[in-house]
């Protein structure tokens, strides 16, 4: 039986995607190359440093790990003025719908989001006390999709893997719940999350218990 929800963030909950996309393509452009939005989406889920190691391979650049950091801070810099302006608007649509649905039971909820930036984003946007625990890049030594950050969250919420379902957007992500022998729930294209056991486009007019009786 299913007694917490994981979520992820970017892309879940807000969309934070584009923020990281753009960050990340004006540093490729200033070191001299571009990034596709195609390519943008092997990013989702993706730790910083991880992102940032694929994107310099993507454009054959061979720097050394203190300028990796260097440019890491810098795209971070720049990822924090886009999402400083985030408000309850910035919220995907049918979450908090969705959410109220979910706090009229007993299912549990939790973060589970390799972003070290997640803490600051779900106060921005108001959303911070709907979780019962929260998991983010600062708890975690291992990115999606490694299952480390889902079986975090289910130890978290005292939940064996079994009692826990996923929501992920990325599919390093529906990855890392499989990984973690969770049921996922992609958001997003089923074309794209292949692995995950169903996929809806978001939570607008999601029903709790049809989707319950669905996954279990
Ligand atoms: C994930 C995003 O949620 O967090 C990735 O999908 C991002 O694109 C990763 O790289 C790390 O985020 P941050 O905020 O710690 O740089
Ligand atoms: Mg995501």
């Amino acid at each position: 039986m299913i007694k917490g929800f994981l979520f992820d963030l970017d892309g879940v909950i807000v969309e934070t995607a584009i923020f990281h996309y753009q960050a990340w393509r004006k540093m490729a452009n200033d070191l001299g190359f571009d990034i596709s939005e195609e390519f943008n989406e092997t990013l989702k889920g993706v730790s910083r440093m991880d992102s940032l190691n694929l994107i310099l391979e993507h454009g054959n650049v061979v720097l050394t790990e203190e300028e990796k950091l260097e440019l890491a801070a810098k795209k971070n810099e720049h990822y924090l003025t886009l999402v400083s302006k985030m408000t309850a608007d910035d919220i995907l649509p049918g979450v908090r719908e969705f959410f109220a649905q979910i706090k009229q039971t007993d299912i549990k909820i939790a973060l589970g989001s390799v972003s070290k930036n997640a803490k600051m984003i779900l106060e921005g946007v108001g959303l911070i006390n709907d979780f019962d625990a929260i998991i983010d890049g600062t708890k975690i030594s291992k990115g999606k999709p490694d299952p480390e950050v889902f079986l975090k969250g289910a130890a978290e919420l005292g939940l064996s893997p079994e009692e826990c379902l996923v929501f992920e957007d990325a599919v390093a992500g529906v990855e890392a719940g499989k990984n973690a022998r969770m049921k996922v729930v992609g958001i997003g294209h089923a074309e794209v999350l292949t692995k995950a056991d169903i996929v809806l486009p978001g939570f607008e007019n999601i029903d709790l218990t049809e989707l319950l009786s669905k996954i279990q």
